[in-house]
């Protein structure tokens, strides 16, 4: 913790399963990052209820979340639960009021959920709303550098500046550090169902290819994968080869991504070749971060304790920050 590396903080939400577009478009990046920077990662619990949730799935989601992450490389010490650090939620209210109502109300991810077809009842809440800003306390309260996150989070991003900014000039202290986005190369993976659409787990189970999948059915999803309609546009590639290549490229298959690229270069490139070289690569991968799960999950009891403890370790952060703000906003500020 106490280096000087630069500080790097993301967060993901407790949803579902971890996909493959899930785990090469951020979580693999995430990993990654921990060489080179002093990253705090968590797991937002309290974003997770911004919609229609189910109260009894909420808690197991958020833990088998934290598994997965921890499978796949992510650094336990790294890792905090967002209900475990409650600061947030209170520098959050503290936030709403150095928040404009009027930038608030522009956030095209609130437009998109409070319009999407998929809202239950039509019940859209005060939370979905509030969003950015508990999303801006996540990142200003560990005073965090960067922030490694798609382009759908870089509006998010500007209004965590813009509040932070606010907040430094009405205080007349330059005590925020204003975030930036680390904008790494990350690939774009597609739904093998459906080229044309991005990997995803709302678009339903053909769409998504879970990272800890038993290998036939990993197998099978490559096989019946989307290549194209036997039409070749001159100089194209479709989007389904160009998936595949990708998925191939993102799992570090370099050798066999050169091979069958000259293959296809030279209009000899076999399919199935193609696609066995993709679930091979696939399956390799899975089968080490499945490993690594078992060991986890039956490690469970002492696993969520090292996470309580590294929550607790840093919440400490968060609770500086804390005391600070009260204190520069004039809110009383006693030790019980
Ligand atoms: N809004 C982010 C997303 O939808 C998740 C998130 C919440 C987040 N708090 C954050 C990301 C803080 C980065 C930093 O993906």
């Amino acid at each position: 913790m106490t280096t000087n590396k630069k500080r790097v903080l993301s967060c993901i939400q407790p949803t579902g399963h971890m996909h493959f577009g899930n785990y090469f478009g951020a979580v693999k990046n995430w990993v990654d990052l921990q060489e080179s920077y002093d990253c705090t990662y968590g797991v937002v619990d309290y974003h997770a209820m911004t919609m229609p949730y189910d109260v009894k799935k909420l808690r197991n989601n958020t833990w088998e979340l934290i598994f997965n992450l921890l499978a796949v490389g992510v650094d336990v010490d790294n890792l905090f639960v967002q209900s475990l650090v409650p600061e947030h939620t209170e520098l959050g209210w503290i936030f709403n009021n150095f928040a404009a109502m009027g930038r608030v109300e522009n956030m095209t991810q609130f437009k998109d959920k409070s319009s999407s077809e998929n809202i239950k009842d039509k019940f859209i809440s005060v939370g979905l709303f509030d969003y950015p800003v508990l999303q801006a306390a996540d990142i200003l309260i560990y005073k965090a550098d960067f922030v490694p996150v798609g382009k759908d989070q870089s509006q998010h991003l500007e209004l965590t500046r813009e509040i932070a900014n606010r907040f430094n000039n009405q205080v007349g202290k330059e005590y925020f550090v204003l975030p930036d986005t680390l904008f790494t190369e990350t690939p774009n993976i597609r739904s093998t169902a459906d080229p044309s659409r991005k990997m995803s787990k709302s678009a339903g189970e053909k769409h998504y290819i879970n990272v800890f999948e038993e290998e036939g059915r990993l197998r099978k999803q490559i096989k019946s994968a989307v290549t194209d309609t036997g039409e070749k546009t001159e100089g194209e590639m479709s989007p389904g080869l160009e998936g595949l290549f990708t998925l191939l490229k993102a799992a570090g298959n370099i050798e066999a991504h050169t091979t069958l690229m000259e293959h296809y270069n030279a209009d000899v490139l076999k399919y199935v070749d193609l696609k066995a070289a993709v679930a091979d690569t696939l399956v390799e991968l899975s089968t080490q971060f499945k490993e690594r799960k078992a060991e986890i999950v039956a490690d469970k009891k002492n696993i969520k304790l090292q996470i309580k403890q590294s929550s607790a370790e840093i919440r400490k952060v968060a609770q500086t920050t804390l005391r600070d703000v009260k204190e520069l906003v004039g809110l009383l500020n006693v030790k019980f």
